[in-house]
């Protein structure tokens, strides 16, 4: 069969509904400034879709440094990958004060989280380790797992009694192997919003000997008493052995870095492919990443506004009636039972009628006959634009009733 002919035979869960989606609930356009009022399709909407947590990616000095560094260095500096020429002073610093503020002895940034999660992976384990995950793991958390060779075991989400009896196979196997172990979390669920039992994991640590790491991509800058994240709000951070987070989210930019220990840095900065064999992070995202980095380590206004907006989001949409799950982050998911078609009606009515626009997930990203309204707050909404958004879904709450009286919706919430 034509390759090109089987592709277009098969179209696959998402692509399924590419024609009548696209532009509206697939790849749809968010215009304007970035910030908690944007455009789409014309008209003004309350963006719930952007992790822009702290609030920074458009303030007045960030814009400004952002402009001064890129005038200073264009995009271009520095070419090549870190090990052959894309390596400067910037980098060096960078990573110095991103391992400072994480506690950790040493940091190595990377081009994009994605490709640097997958190879972080990779370079951990050989064929005599096992891996044992969270089942919920983001997608390049599992792509970095399909790379290792050796064995692999999923434990049920933040269930420390299945992860319990992952590790007793893990250790049946690397006790015969002569390998180690690495159990993967990550700091805050992105889609659910709950945090891994990081502490829990760790005191498994003295029965199992297994070495941990976190993917803090949602926890970084929001969590802990300076933003450094969930192992610090959790007490554990020295017990993760290696720590990763990416300047997609709080810090409103692109890059991200891991830190550990020297030894495992100069390990990881020798192996990660995608690393080695790609382009170093340009310097105008060094430079406005060291910006960040001091402007929230300075302000901890936009960390206690965060958190105002979201205790208030949060608590609003419970008291209206809707199930907001076990989150214990600034993630909000709304959890409707619902088909896709149901998720499709729910999201015009909202973005249509009441100018709120949230991001709809769906199978297979969640089970078949859920959906999941996710909302994120950022330090730059407002309380009137939480007042606004909980006036809209209490009307989303009749809504639902109706339309599910006139059984035009699943069994909802
Ligand atoms: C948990 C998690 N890890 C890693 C990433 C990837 O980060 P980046 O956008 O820097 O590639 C994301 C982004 O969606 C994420 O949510």
């Amino acid at each position: 069969m034509d390759l090109f002919d089987k592709i277009s035979a098969k179209q696959g869960p998402l692509k399924d509904y590419a024609a009548s989606s696209e532009g509206y609930y697939m790849f749809p356009k968010l215009e304007g400034e970035i910030g908690p009022r944007m455009t789409f399709q014309g008209k003004e909407v309350i963006c719930w879709s952007v992790n822009n947590y702290l609030g920074i990616g458009n303030i007045p000095e960030v814009r400004a440094n952002d402009t001064e560094v890129t005038k200073k260095w264009g995009l271009a500096y520095p070419m090549g990958s870190r090990m052959m020429s894309g390596h400067t002073s910037s980098h060096e610093e960078l990573q110095s004060q991103l391992a400072d503020f994480v506690g950790k002895e040493a940091a190595f940034l990377l081009n994009f989280g994605y490709q640097g999660i997958l190879s972080i992976v990779q370079s951990l384990v050989d064929r005599h380790d096992v891996i044992v995950y969270d089942y919920e793991s983001h997608a390049c958390i599992v792509d970095g797992v399909n790379l290792h060779i050796g064995k692999k075991f999923t434990y049920k989400h933040n269930d420390i009694e299945s992860l319990k009896k992952n590790l007793e196979r893990a250790k049946r196997i690397t006790d015969e192997t002569g390998g180690g172990i690495l159990v993967i979390s990550e700091g805050v669920f992105g889609m659910r919003g709950d945090q891994g039992k990081l502490k829990e994991i760790v005191s498994l640590k003295k029965t199992y000997g297994f070495r941990l790491l976190v993917d803090d991509a949602h926890g970084f800058g929001v969590l802990g008493e300076k933003g450094q994240g969930a192992g610090f709000h959790q007490g554990i951070q020295d017990d993760i052995d290696v720590y990763f987070a990416t300047f997609a989210k709080s810090f409103a930019s692109i890059g991200a870095f891991v830190a550990s220990t020297k030894d495992i840095i100069l390990h990881l900065q020798y192996t990660m492919r995608s690393q080695i064999f790609a382009k170093s992070l340009p310097m105008p995202f060094v430079e406005s990443a060291l910006f960040r980095l001091n402007l929230i380590k300075t302000n901890p206004k936009f960390k206690e506004q965060l958190w105002k907006i979201t205790n208030a989001l949060q608590q609003g949409i419970k008291d209206v009636g809707f199930d907001i799950g076990n989150t214990n982050s600034c993630v909000t998911p709304v959890y409707i039972k619902g088909s896709i078609e149901d998720a499709r009606i729910i999201v015009k009515e909202l973005r249509d009628n009441h100018g709120i626009f949230t991001s709809m997930v769906v199978y297979p990203v969640i089970p078949k006959g859920m959906i999941l309204l996710r909302l994120i707050p950022t330090a730059a909404h407002s309380m009137k634009e939480v007042e606004e958004t909980l006036n809209a879904f209490k009307e989303l709450k009749v809504f639902i009733s109706e339309l599910q009286a006139q059984s035009k919706l699943t069994e909802t919430v």
